[in-house]
């Protein structure tokens, strides 16, 4: 079954044309970071408008990346909640005319969901039960899976997600936007012990993460003593702070459900000191443990279209008037 994904749920437009859940003939991504730089962070009707400019550019290169052509296309996957309204709206009215046009099913995609099924696209045999670390821009969860499609939500942030500790932070180090990929690089240079910050635990037991007062301790921090540290020491002792906390709760959730398997996902999972972290706590415990590969941890539609092949081939679809949906949590 040849899929055709559109991700548009936010800063980058996606177009991606996945056979079977897991070979991936394309998988184009304009990114808007360049355009969102100016301002700091994402603009939303910056963002929709945006993709209304690339969409149909970014359909046609994935065919032509694809070798391939709208009718040798079974199904249209699309994500239509949570995200932007204007920018889902994009996507989803796109998926809608295709679907209409080729007389082929629509499906639509949770986000979180996609994130996680991105790694079902690294390895089809991913053995249940699992826990999956989705840590993104805008969402830090960990979630119980005991099969495809079956979630429970194990532990959530209070606050901020795991990425934006990241972005802000190094908005406060004046490194741009987004700046957890320049805080992963310059961290391999850095003491991760120079810096004092905290770690919100929340209590013995507890699976959920706050952010905020590593914030508002960056912010103090960078304050009193910025030129007292090289930049490098500021990024290792930042991340350090933020991977501790995610691999602690994920390895202890891991544990608690006696799972065979550890799985990460969601653009804070392409942190390189996270992967590796992970990796060895997860062996240490024996539990097996994949991620995917870094592109498809960020935003990308080849994770739509995965997590809608499994949708399709259980059945499901959905007719011409799907809604697009800010907010809607994966599993209470
Ligand atoms: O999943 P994603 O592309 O978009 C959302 O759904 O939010 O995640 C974007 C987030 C941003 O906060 C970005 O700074 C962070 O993922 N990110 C990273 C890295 N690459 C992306 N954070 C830390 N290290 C990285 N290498
Ligand atoms: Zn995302």
């Amino acid at each position: 079954m040849r899929i055709m994904g559109l991700e548009t749920s936010c800063d980058e437009t996606s177009v991606s044309i996945v056979d079977n859940g897991k070979t991936i003939l394309s998988n184009v991504i304009s990114s808007q970071i360049a355009l969102h730089a100016l301002t700091g962070g994402v603009v939303p009707e910056v963002a929709s408008r945006e993709h209304v400019e690339q969409v149909n550019a970014v359909i046609q290169e994935s065919l032509v990346q694809a070798h391939t052509s709208f009718s040798e296309i079974d199904a249209i996957a699309v994500a239509n909640r949570p995200g932007l309204m204007g920018a889902l709206m994009v996507g989803v009215s796109a998926a809608k005319a295709l679907s209409y046009a080729l007389d082929i099913p629509l499906i639509g995609v949770h986000h979180i969901e996609a994130h996680i099924y991105a790694n079902f696209l690294t390895d089809p045999n991913i053995q249940f039960p699992l826990v999956c670390l989705v840590a993104s821009g805008g969402h830090t969860q960990i979630f119980l899976m005991r099969s495809h499609g079956d979630y429970q939500l194990l532990g959530k942030t209070l606050d901020d997600a795991a990425g934006e500790a990241f972005d802000k932070s190094a908005r406060l180090l004046k490194l741009g936007y987004p700046g957890g990929i320049m805080i992963d690089r310059l961290a391999k240079e850095g003491n991760p012990s120079a810096i004092k910050l905290p770690r919100a635990r929340l209590g013995a037991g507890s699976l959920d993460f706050s952010f905020s007062g590593l914030k508002t301790a960056v912010l103090n921090a960078t304050a009193v003593s910025f030129d007292d540290h090289p930049i490098e020491d500021w990024c290792a002792s930042i991340q350090e702070a933020i991977v501790e906390v995610l691999v602690e709760k994920t390895l202890r959730a891991a544990i608690n459900n006696n799972v065979k398997t550890v799985l990460a996902a969601g653009g804070v999972a392409a942190n390189s000191h996270l992967q590796s972290e992970l990796r060895k706590a997860s062996a240490s415990k024996g539990f097996r443990f994949a991620i995917p590969e870094k592109v498809l941890c960020t935003d990308n539609a080849a994770m739509i279209a995965c997590a809608g092949y499994y949708h399709i081939t259980a059945g499901h679809k959905d007719a011409l008037d799907l809604d697009v949906i800010a907010t809607e949590a994966l599993a209470k």
